[in-house]
């Protein structure tokens, strides 16, 4: 086996080589003058693991073009972050349900597909090849319990993400809740624990996306208002768009921290080990 990525994921890919020892292939990527992509790929072997997040439409273009370049090998495709996932849905008439179709366009030319944390698991019966999900919640957990916080209490900003929280809580038997909006007015919203006061505890508010921070960073400055000591972010995948680590940062979260789904700065906790884990797992089945 060896293993390609497209321009996004290469740090996680080195990562995951190392851990299956198996060699990373380079990949060249050049833009033509008329925008177009190219890429081309080092020697493969008969069998490829293509890694590749979805962070924007570029690497949704990359991911074709690699699968396409492997198209002598056995691939399986691994989808750190999967744009497009949080369309899910046809919300109003005449949307595409756009999950569906950027997993039917990734289902030819491989064998199977594994998705870290996806939004929403009816995603994987898109795809037309057998899908499975990753998921990085106990590698969270583990980053929590490296903040040495006393008795932390673990909020998911929403009833969606509660599954999410409760895992990562889990870890370290840890307090867990969920974050309910109650609206007062057109202006005057509360939002607070449903039912642990946050109160003189640090606060860990875990979801599977931060994109523009403008969900955590509302309930950041409440859970301050009520006397929270310190509170911090994690997610699985950290796509910070439009200034959203500052806006957090402004908002008093003390840290912001994603995995390497989507590679950035933040990125201090990696999918690596349980992509690797998995895809041993499931070589031996
Ligand atoms: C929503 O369903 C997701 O789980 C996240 O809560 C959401 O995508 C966060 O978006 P933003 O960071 O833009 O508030």
């Amino acid at each position: 086996m060896r293993i390609i990525s497209t321009e996004r994921s290469q740090v996680l890919a080195a990562r995951v080589a190392e851990k299956l020892g198996v060699p990373l292939v380079e990949t060249i990527f050049r833009r033509f003058p008329d925008g177009e992509l190219y890429m081309r790929c080092g020697e493969l072997d008969d069998e490829t693991l293509i890694i590749s997040s979805i962070v924007d439409n570029d690497m949704f273009v990359q991911t074709l073009l690699a699968i396409d370049a492997a198209d002598r090998s056995a691939n399986t495709l691994v989808i750190p972050y999967m744009g497009y996932s949080r369309q899910d849905k046809r919300f109003s008439p005449g949307e595409p349900i756009s999950a569906r179709a950027v997993a039917r366009a990734l289902s030819t030319g491989i064998g199977r597909v594994y998705v870290i944390n996806i939004h929403d698991r009816s995603v994987l019966e898109h795809f037309s090849v057998p899908a499975k999900e990753i998921t990085i919640t106990p590698a969270i957990g583990s980053y929590v319990g490296d903040l040495r916080l006393k008795n932390p209490l673990i909020l998911a900003p929403d009833e969606g993400a509660i599954d999410l929280a409760s895992g990562v809580a889990a870890v370290g038997g840890w307090d867990c809740d969920h974050l309910v909006k109650t609206r007062f007015s057109g202006e005057e919203v509360r939002i607070a624990p449903k039912t642990i006061d946050a109160a003189g505890r640090d606060v860990v508010i875990v979801d599977d996306i931060i994109s523009t921070g403008g969900t955590l960073a509302t309930a950041a400055r409440m859970l301050r208002d009520q006397g929270a000591i310190s509170i911090h972010a994690a997610c699985v995948h950290g796509v910070l768009t439009s200034g959203a680590y500052t806006r957090l940062r402004a908002a008093g979260l003390s840290s912001v921290v994603s995995s390497d789904t989507c590679e950035s700065a933040s990125s201090l906790i990696s999918a690596a080990n349980a992509i690797a884990t998995t895809i041993r797992e499931d070589a031996h089945c």
